[in-house]
């Protein structure tokens, strides 16, 4: 009985040892992902100076999800909280204490936009610039242009630390954690694609619902985050699990006032409120483009 024990004690040791140097080895590689520096001269983009098109990058800012990490008025917001993923703040974008550094120029705004890479040559963790690189100079242009005009906000945030599970997912490529690592950097320019209700329009827009709906858009768990977030549901026109029996009136009706056909709320981590102040156009158009995508089952992202 003893020998038994002293065999099991050893056999736990060794297990313990193991993920000791499993954990060390994840840190190290992780590690050299994290603080890789890019040098990386984004192309130009024309920033507009006109009010007309600071109201339009204000819109976008708020449509597009980047009010959901970065605040209401880009005063910065602690997005996730968790020690297995980690701390993942959402910078104070403005001018305020805490916020970006007086001298952050146009190029700056565009290389972190289109690039994920950081004024400081670092790759940006989270901030999902692999979409926003699909974006046109239009909208850059727009959004940059509203960043430029941010009231001060005085807010200072802890700085963004990843914890074990970001640090697996950022070693095995599983989940866009630094976005910098899939952007294709010596892509052309994306087309302007002129705001109509048109299929190709939608598709444009649809760039901003993959990320939790996934790549063919049937939904499943999105990639990376704790398991009590809800999965993302299925947008094809699939009957039964997806959005196949719904109309035109339905999918507004979700968009703008979160809830289904059937009543049913929309969980508001599907950045719906945001996402209501989309233009009639913007959603006809999504309308229209998910109609046209490949019915699947939920869940095969
Ligand atoms: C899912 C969360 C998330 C969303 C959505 C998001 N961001 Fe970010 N953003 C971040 C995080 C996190 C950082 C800081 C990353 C770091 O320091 O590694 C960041 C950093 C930035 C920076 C600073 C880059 C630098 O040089 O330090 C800018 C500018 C920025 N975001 C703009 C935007 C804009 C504009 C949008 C919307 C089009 C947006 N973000 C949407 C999470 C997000
Ligand atoms: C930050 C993640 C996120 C983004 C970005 C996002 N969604 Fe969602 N969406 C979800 C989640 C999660 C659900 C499921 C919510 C629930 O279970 O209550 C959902 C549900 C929906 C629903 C309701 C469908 C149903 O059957 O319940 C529609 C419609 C929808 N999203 C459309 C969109 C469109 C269109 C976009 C892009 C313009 C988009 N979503 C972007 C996370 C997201």
């Amino acid at each position: 009985m003893k020998k038994l024990f002293k065999w099991l004690a050893i056999l736990v040791a060794g297990v313990v040892v193991l993920i000791i140097i499993a954990g060390i080895g994840i840190y190290v590689m992780s590690n050299s992902h994290f603080n890789k520096k890019y040098d990386i001269m984004p192309e130009t983009v024309e920033i507009p100076s006109d009010s007309a098109s600071v109201v339009e990058g204000r819109r976008l800012f708020v449509t597009r999800g980047c009010v959901d990490c970065h605040g209401e008025n880009g005063e910065g917001s602690i997005f996730i909280d968790n020690p297995a993923p980690g701390t993942v703040v959402g910078v104070n974008l403005t001018q305020g204490e805490g916020g970006l550094p007086e001298n952050y120029s146009a190029t700056d705004y565009v290389r972190a936009l289109r690039h994920g890479v950081g004024s400081d040559g670092r790759g940006l963790v989270i901030m999902p610039s692999h979409e926003y690189t699909h974006y046109n100079d239009i909208d850059i242009g727009r959004l940059v242009a509203y960043m430029q005009a941010m009231e001060p906000i005085d807010n200072e945030l802890p700085q963004t630390s990843v914890g074990p599970i970001f640090r697996m997912l950022v070693v095995t490529g599983a989940a866009p954690i630094l976005p910098v690592e899939i952007i294709d950097h010596n892509a052309e320019k994306p087309e302007i694609i002129p705001p109509a209700p048109t299929k190709e329009y939608g598709k444009y827009l649809s760039v901003g619902c993959i990320g939790c709906h996934g790549d063919d858009l049937s939904g499943g768990p999105v990639p990376g985050l704790p398991p009590d977030y809800p999965p993302g549901a299925n947008l094809t026109p699939h009957q039964s699990t997806g959005i196949g029996s719904w109309t035109k009136d339905d999918f507004f009706k979700a968009m703008r006032e979160g809830k289904r056909p059937d009543g049913s709320e929309i969980n508001p981590f599907m950045p719906w409120p945001a996402m209501s102040k989309m233009t009639d156009t913007e959603l006809e158009a999504l309308w229209v483009y998910l109609l046209t995508v490949p019915e699947k089952e939920f869940g095969n992202r």
